[in-house]
């Protein structure tokens, strides 16, 4: 395994002394594992969480408590985050949001190169990324432009660029094609699947769009207010969804038929707030097969066949 974690809590809190102390529970006891060269791919909807787990791993934001081992090494326990920064990557949704305006193509992507003493002169970090640009398909001769002579298709290649550049074993990608058209979605999805053949690297693939999770995850993890409520291989958890969760989020997504329901029909409500969560679990306000039990006491994760959990006292 490269990548482990066990029991993952992230509570956000804010307020204290004259203001109420408020508590967000954005992640709540999450664990799952990811192999070299793997796609987990992390859905759910807008404030599940999946944003923080992926920031959490990375140590970009200190986790509440839980563990993460990163190639054997303690992840929560390292002072000096600088050569876990080398082995793992982030790339965001809007690449312009981690690009300096005023910096050359040059600079952003070699940056890395030099933090991680990989390059010893300008000319040798030169030629590094002019060969990273043609990988992800740009020109190598746009090193000297800046960022926003792009689109924004090629500055999402430019920031896979940059997070290819200190040669890392694993990469979040936090719904970095949600912002782009289709057509400029699927050729970076495809940019993404050669980069991992070729190189190995395993992602942590965070989006709520489900036909894009489809395409790129090997297993995927469905996440529901700050919990992975199901977890499977992507073939079966698109032909054999077991929680009431997952099997909504897929009726009013993926059915083309006319005759499909609308979306509030199979999920009716909204996910809960975060800072005042449902007690037992969480889903069964929303649930059709909630009864008393699940209003009291918090489903667990469990492996109901082999390689499929689901966290549901209604299922077998
Ligand atoms: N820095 C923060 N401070 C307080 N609350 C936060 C912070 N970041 C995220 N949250 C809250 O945590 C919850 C999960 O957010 P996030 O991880 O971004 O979810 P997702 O990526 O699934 O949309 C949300 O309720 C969000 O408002
Ligand atoms: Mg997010």
């Amino acid at each position: 395994m490269l990548l482990v974690v066990e029991d993952l809590v992230k509570h956000y809190v804010s307020g204290g002394f004259l203001r109420r102390k408020e508590v967000v529970r954005a992640v709540d006891g999450v664990s799952f594992s990811l192999n070299e060269g793997e796609t987990l791919g992390l859905v759910g909807e807008s404030g599940s969480g999946k944003t923080t787990v992926g920031k959490t791993v990375l140590r970009l934001v200190e986790p509440t408590s839980g563990r993460i081992l990163f190639d054997g090494r303690d992840v929560t326990a390292v002072k000096d985050t600088r050569p876990l920064r080398k082995e793992m990557q982030i790339v965001y949704q809007d690449p312009m949001s981690s690009m300096n305006p005023r910096m050359r193509i040059a600079d952003i992507v070699g940056r890395p190169l030099q933090i991680h003493g990989m390059v010893s002169s300008k000319r040798e970090r030169d030629e590094r990324v002019r060969y990273l640009l043609e990988r992800v398909g740009l020109s190598g001769d746009h090193l000297y432009r800046y960022p926003h002579e792009f689109s924004g298709g090629q500055r999402q290649r430019i920031a896979i660029a940059r997070a290819l550049a200190p040669e890392p074993k694993f990469i979040v990608l936090d719904e970095p094609t949600s912002a782009l058209d289709v057509s400029v979605q699927a050729q970076i999805l495809k940019l993404l699947k050669s980069l991992q053949e070729e190189r190995g690297i395993a992602y942590l693939f965070i989006s709520h769009d489900l036909a894009v999770v489809r395409n790129i995850s090997h297993r995927v993890a469905v996440m529901y207010a700050g919990k992975v409520v199901e977890m499977a291989d992507v073939e079966e958890i698109f032909s054999n969804p077991l929680h009431p969760y997952t099997k909504g989020l897929l009726a009013s997504v993926l059915e083309p038929s006319p005759d499909a329901r609308a979306p509030e029909e199979v999920l009716p409500g909204e996910p809960p707030d975060p800072r005042n969560p449902p007690s037992g679990c969480r889903f069964h306000p929303r649930c059709p097969l909630a009864d008393e039990r699940c209003a009291k006491e918090e489903p667990q994760l469990r492996e109901v066949e082999p390689g499929h959990w689901v966290a549901c006292h209604k299922v077998g």
